[in-house]
Parts: C-alpha cells; structure tokens; sequence
C-alpha cells in the first residue's frame, strides 16, 4: 500500500476505524482500514417499518436501533475476524440527524470507547457521504490485509453535489477536510421532492426507487415540469416542481383520468435530473474543479449517475449504489483523515441534528 500523504513520515501501519452510524433510520456498523479498505459493512435497515407510516417515523426508528445496534456492531466486528482493541478508533455520528436516533449510536460509541480506552472521533454526516467516494467495494470480511489495488482517490479540488433524504448540497472541497459551500436547497431536498412526489402519485416509501423503478415505462417529455435554474446562485429549489406535480394530479383526478404514474415520475424524474446534474457540471466548469464527486442516497438514481458521467468534462466520482444510502463505512473513512488531523472528542460529546458542513 503507498503511504499516506496525511500520515507522519515512515508511518504505514494500518489504522482501522469502527464506524457507527444511526442518523436516520438505518443501523449501521463497519470496519475500514485507512479510510479506503472496507473489511465489513453491516447495515440493519428499517425501510420495510416505515414504509407503513409512508416516511421514516422518529420514535420507532430510535427503538428500533436500540434493538438493532449491539448486533450490528458485534456483526461487522467478527464478520472482519477483530475484536475491538484491533481497532485504533471509534468513529461515530454526531450529526446532522434525527436527534433521537443519533443519540442510540452516540451513546453506544461513547460505552464502547470508555471500555476500551479507544479515541472517539464525531463525525459530521454530510463529511461521511463524501467520503464513500474513498471507499472500495466489495468489503473483504477475510481479518488479512491483502496488498489490494485501490482505484485512483478523487482529486482536488472537486465540485461535491451530496444529495440525500435531507440535504441538497453544493461544495467546492479543496483538499481533505477543506470544505466551501456553493450552495443548497432552498426548500425541500432532492430526496424529500421524491419522497413527496411519490406519496402524491400513489407509490410506496421510499419515494426515489419507486419513483426509478416507474420510469422505466415512463416518457420524460410526457409533462412539461418547471426547473428551477436560479441563475446567478449555485442554490436548488424543488417545491415548485412538486407544486407543479400535485397540480397536474388534481387536474387528472377532477376528469377521473386514471393517474398516468409512469409518464409522472419519468416527468418528474427528467426535471430533477436535468438541475442536479445541469447545476454541479456547470460549477465545476466555473471553479475550474479538478474532478466531480456526487453522494448520497439520491446518487444511486441511475439517470442522475448516467447524465452526470455524460455530460461531465473531467472524471465524475459516484459511490456504489451499496455506499449511496446511508451506511457506516463512509463514517469509518471520514473518521480516518479525521483521526490523522489529529480530531479527538471527549465523552461529553453531544449530538448535533443541525450541523452544517460549513461549521464542521
Ligand atoms: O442518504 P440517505 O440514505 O439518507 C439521508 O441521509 O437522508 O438518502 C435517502 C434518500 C431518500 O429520500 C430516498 O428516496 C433517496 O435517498 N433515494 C433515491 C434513490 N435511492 C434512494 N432517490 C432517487 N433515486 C434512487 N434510486
Ligand atoms: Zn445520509
């Protein structure tokens, strides 16, 4: 393995992270290896619960990773062949997030860390989806440390588009941990409007997949759907496009048309893409950005990868689709440049479920 720029000098021991992340309603743990090599990834997710509830449900997700948390710890800790003292920090969550469910993998981490004498390192869950650009997939799960070939690390400085159930963000990263905030959602994020939308044109919870899996059949120019451009700002608007949707169903619905959902969420789909993607080629053209990253759950839309890689003119970085939803590899590798800046965080740490990336 090439030695780590961040790393001391004559340092090329391994540094593995325990990851831990319950900012939402997935119940995960993983262990990675110099923020690149993931050993284990375990995740325990909710969806099918509150699929129910047509959205994630705040007290149920909290119990429900109460239940689910030391399982899915011990999981990816014996699937890797270590136990805890292999590690050499604990990485955790801290925020943004649901409060209630960030509190079980806090509280859990801070247990693990006072048992084992291990730093504790909180971590911000935007930084995380970032990192899942570091991560190589498949995980090993074998405990040995082959000298495998990683692909290239993303270049900076990169234009970042994170895109997730919670946030529509726009960052210009000019090296590691270095973050400038172009812009973001106005309203409400890329992945709430699917969520949204989906509920509205009678597709199940969670919206983006369903909203995918209906395309298929779907024509994109079926309805003609409002982009909002925001010329002169890197910021995102998304409510009037679902405005614009929920308008379309009342009228459907008034003429008892049955509800065309496939030329819907096509329609629907093709305007979210043409902005996200439109928005971050254009500024890292203007940043003059080195290279792309996309992340978050609404990365794995597959027209939203594909338009991005298109339409791109320098290298476009996108997790696999396993690393775009929530998980805690991508916490264990931002917890790695974390840990060799120096970051330790005492046990009186607290969550928090408004942290902007700007104030990390
Ligand atoms: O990053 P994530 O797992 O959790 C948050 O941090 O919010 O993102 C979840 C969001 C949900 O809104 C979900 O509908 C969306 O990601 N999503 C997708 C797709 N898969 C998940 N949106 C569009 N297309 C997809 N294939
Ligand atoms: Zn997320």
């Amino acid at each position: 393995m090439t030695a780590d720029p961040l790393l001391p000098t004559g340092s090329s021991l391994p540094i593995r992270i325990l990851g831990i992340e319950t900012s939402c309603d997935e119940t995960a743990a993983a262990v990675v290896e110099n923020g690149r090599i993931i050993y284990t990834s375990a995740v325990a997710s909710q969806v099918d619960i509150h699929a129910q509830y047509g959205g994630v449900f705040p007290e149920v997700a909290s119990r429900q990773h109460i239940r689910t948390i030391y399982a899915i710890v011990e999981t990816a800790l014996q699937q890797a062949h270590f136990h805890l003292n292999d590690m050499d920090a604990i990485a955790v969550t801290r925020g943004p997030g649901l409060p209630g469910s960030l509190v079980i993998g806090m509280n859990v981490a801070k247990g693990l860390a006072l048992g084992s004498g291990l730093p504790l390192i909180g971590i911000n869950h935007l930084e995380a989806h970032i990192y899942s650009a570091w991560l190589h997939w498949p995980p090993l799960a074998n405990g040995v440390n082959p000298e495998v070939e990683l692909p290239p690390e993303p270049r900076f400085p990169l234009a970042a588009l994170i895109v997730s159930g919670g946030h529509t963000e726009l960052v210009l990263i000019k090296d590691h941990l270095v973050y400038q905030r172009l812009g973001g959602t106005l309203d409400d994020a890329a992945g709430e409007a699917f969520d949204k939308v989906a509920r509205l044109i009678g597709l199940e919870y969670p919206g983006g997949p369903a909203i995918q899996r209906a395309s298929i059949d779907g024509n994109p120019k079926a309805f003609s759907l409002p982009r909002a451009w925001l010329e002169g700002t890197w910021n995102f608007s998304f409510s009037g496009l679902k405005t614009a949707v929920m308008r379309e169903v009342r009228l459907l619905q008034e003429q008892k048309i049955e509800l065309p959902v496939a030329d819907l969420a096509a329609s629907f789909q093709a305007a979210v893409v043409d902005v996200l993607a439109g928005k971050t080629i254009r500024a890292a053209e203007t940043l003059d950005a080195a290279e792309i990253l996309v992340a978050g759950g609404v990365s794995a839309n597959q027209p939203l990868r594909d338009a991005i890689q298109e339409k791109a003119f320098c290298p476009v970085h996108i997790p696999p689709l396993e690393l775009c939803t929530d998980n805690a590899a991508m916490a264990a590798a931002a917890g790695y440049y974390r840990y060799i800046h120096g970051q330790r965080d005492g046990l009186d740490m607290d969550v928090l479920p408004n942290w902007p990336l700007s104030e990390v």
